[in-house]
């Protein structure tokens, strides 16, 4: 498995402390134990001859910044840290946590390539209106669209709600009936609510509002404060984006309070269960490419509840996606 650092590597850099606690050798000296986090995997650090009391008060969840050497540990690399402390310049939350492989600005550049597809008119000044929320689209295009389980990442969200409106439309290119102005606007709004359900402050977690109300409830008057900024948009139209939030988990045991009752919202809460799933088994099959996994590659997908094998996959996994571009994976081109 390739790491971030050598052996007899020196290190100075921030890192997101996961966890902290003390021991003692067998000869009575201290030493501390931390978990030390970076966007592309976690290490073991060691502190010797320190106890927590000597050091500056360091909780999980904090920013550090530590300096020491990386060391051969039972063939692992484990950070031997000869500094610590609290990180005291402004973090770029990329730098800490795991992340779209896309930026922002590509990600903003694929949301605009979608809302100019849109012809109708009281959907465009509705966009016009959301997108005149600079705070709005900068939380929408960072934010991870969940704590675990799917586009746990930095941009997730949005990285999501493009692949829901790549799937809608791809959906709405065969069937032709359906209209695809309601097909985008429904998938890029479906999931509106997670700017406010999960916030980037100790790790990725769950606002207070998102755990007493969750982003469907939350989503709603977030969109209908954006409709009021329209003036004379459409009751029927309002509702039929309404529905969409409120039916895209599919129904009542998966917290959709109504289930999906307009041809666009089936396509939405489809193409939002079969994006959410690809990602699941996406980032499994990174996993299950490491030393270690069967062949064929395999890994249990928890949020799937099954296992799953990667047949032909090849260890590492490197292929060229379709843009050409070698990677660690072939997640391809966005959208
Ligand atoms: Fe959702
Ligand atoms: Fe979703």
């Amino acid at each position: 498995m390739t790491t971030l650092f050598k052996e007899n590597e020196k290190f100075n850099r921030t890192f997101l402390l996961k966890a902290i606690s003390s021991g003692k050798t067998r000869g009575g000296k201290p030493f501390v134990t931390l978990t030390l986090g970076t966007p592309q995997q976690d290490f073991e650090g060691r502190l010797w001859d320190t106890d927590l009391e000597t050091l500056p008060s360091l909780l999980p969840g904090d920013p550090v910044n530590a300096a020491g050497t990386a060391v051969l540990y039972q063939e692992r690399i484990q950070l031997k840290v000869d500094r610590i402390a609290g990180e005291t310049s402004a973090i770029d939350p990329r730098s800490l946590y795991p992340s779209s492989e896309f930026s922002e600005e590509e990600l903003g550049i694929s949301w605009r390539k979608w809302v100019k597809k849109i012809t109708d008119e009281n959907l465009n000044a509705l966009f016009a209106a959301i997108e005149r929320d600079g705070a709005f689209m900068k939380d929408f295009l960072r934010s991870p669209a969940a704590v675990t389980m799917h586009h746990a990442r930095i941009g997730g969200l949005a990285e999501h709600s493009l692949g829901v409106c790549a799937l809608a439309g791809a959906v709405g290119e065969k069937y032709t009936w359906l209209r695809p102005d309601i097909l985008i606007a429904g998938a890029l709004l479906h999931d509106i609510g997670k700017v406010r359900e999960y916030e980037i402050a100790r790790a990725f977690q769950v606002s207070t509002e998102g755990r007493l109300m969750g982003h469907i409830a939350l989503g709603i008057p977030m969109l209908k404060s954006y409709i009021e900024k329209v003036p004379g948009f459409p009751e029927a139209l309002a509702l039929e984006l309404y529905h969409i939030i409120l039916s895209h988990h599919g129904k009542l045991e998966l917290g959709s309070p109504k289930a999906p009752s307009i041809p666009e919202a089936l396509v939405v809460h489809y193409a939002d269960d079969l994006d959410a799933k690809l990602d699941m088994l996406r980032a499994s099959r990174i996993s299950s490419s490491r030393e270690g996994a069967g062949d064929p590659p395999g890994e249990y997908v928890r949020g799937l509840g099954r296992f799953f094998l990667f047949p032909g996959d090849e260890k590492p996994v490197i292929r060229k996606n379709p843009s050409g571009k070698t990677g660690a994976d072939d997640q391809g081109k966005l959208f």
